[in-house]
């Protein structure tokens, strides 16, 4: 299934990217936002299409229609001054962040974001960062338990970490992983809204690829990224992530850097939660360089 981009509409709207603009999609992914993007811009202006996931580049290299002036990186949006030298990229009048990870990698990527299918245990989005395998090999039950908790938000964080560290040997794929975290649960949980292993996978997804930090860098270098007027659009899938982006533009906002372009975040309607139920947790903030 292809990705569904979240809150489209509002997006560019707050966005407003304009012809001749200068705009930077940080998490590319397929392509969905930053096409709307691109047809606002038109011809003179500037694209920076930037994916850790290096797949979804060549995809979208391939996929949409780019022109002279787009350029696609695969690579950490937290990089991104190094980034915009490297390709002679002018500072930018939009960036838009839409967090996390894809229904395309999710569903087809093979490598280990997913609980219902045997994929191997990797849980990154790029290369580089340390796998899920050999996270688990030096990791301690205390610290696996923390990290489940801390970044899972994870009530069951020390049953499920004992289990992983005792069934070590037998986990091999991500289906396998979510089985023992199936398990070690009470039943109850089991049959709640969520499978019993969404929190954990959140968690060590958040853990490997440094998710938080990432955010956190970004949001202190907005002032190298965009020009005066510039409007960064944020959209987090939950709450450790949203209370970053809110704490960061509110501090940002009393300094004098930032203007508020949304006081409180913006959730999608009912309507687009029924097309599209990822977008469930979704939440968008947003804010103008003074
Ligand atoms: C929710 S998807 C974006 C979907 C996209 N807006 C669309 O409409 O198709 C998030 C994307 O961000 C990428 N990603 C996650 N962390 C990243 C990072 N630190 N730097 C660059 N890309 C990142 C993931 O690989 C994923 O493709």
């Amino acid at each position: 299934m292809s990705h569904i981009p979240v809150l489209l509409k509002e997006v560019i709207e707050i966005l407003d990217p304009k012809a001749g603009e200068a705009v930077i999609d940080g998490t590319a992914g397929d392509g969905g936002h930053a096409e709307k993007i691109l047809e606002r811009i038109g011809d003179s202006g500037k694209l920076l299409l930037i994916d850790w996931d290096k797949e979804n580049i060549s995809k979208l290299e391939n996929k949409m229609k780019l022109n002279k002036n787009t350029f696609c990186v695969a690579g950490n949006y937290a990089k991104l001054p190094q980034i915009m030298a490297m390709n002679n990229f002018p500072k930018a009048d939009g960036l838009l962040l839409d967090l996390g990870f894809s229904s395309e990698q999710l569903e087809m990527r093979n490598r280990g974001f997913s609980f219902r299918s045997d994929e191997p245990l990797i849980m990154t989005y790029g290369d580089e960062s340390e796998s899920l395998k050999d996270f688990l090999k030096r990791v301690n039950v205390a610290e696996l338990a923390e990290i489940i908790r801390k970044f899972g938000e994870e009530r069951y964080a020390e049953r499920i970490a004992e289990a992983i560290m005792e069934n070590l040997r037998k986990i091999n794929t991500s289906r396998e992983l979510a089985e023992v975290i199936k398990k070690s649960v009470p039943k109850f949980y089991e049959y709640g809204r969520i499978h019993p292993a969404t929190r954990t996978f959140q968690a060590l997804r958040i853990y490997l690829n440094g998710e938080l930090e990432n955010l956190e860098k970004v949001l202190d270098l907005l002032d190298r990224i965009l020009n005066p007027g510039g409007r960064v659009v944020i959209i987090s899938f939950h709450s450790l992530e949203d209370r970053i982006v809110k704490l960061n533009f509110n501090e940002s906002a009393k300094k004098g850097r930032l203007r508020l372009l949304t006081k409180k975040p913006i959730c999608p309607s009912e309507e687009e939660v029924i097309k599209n139920f990822r977008s469930r947790s979704a939440k968008l903030r947003a804010a103008a360089i003074i």
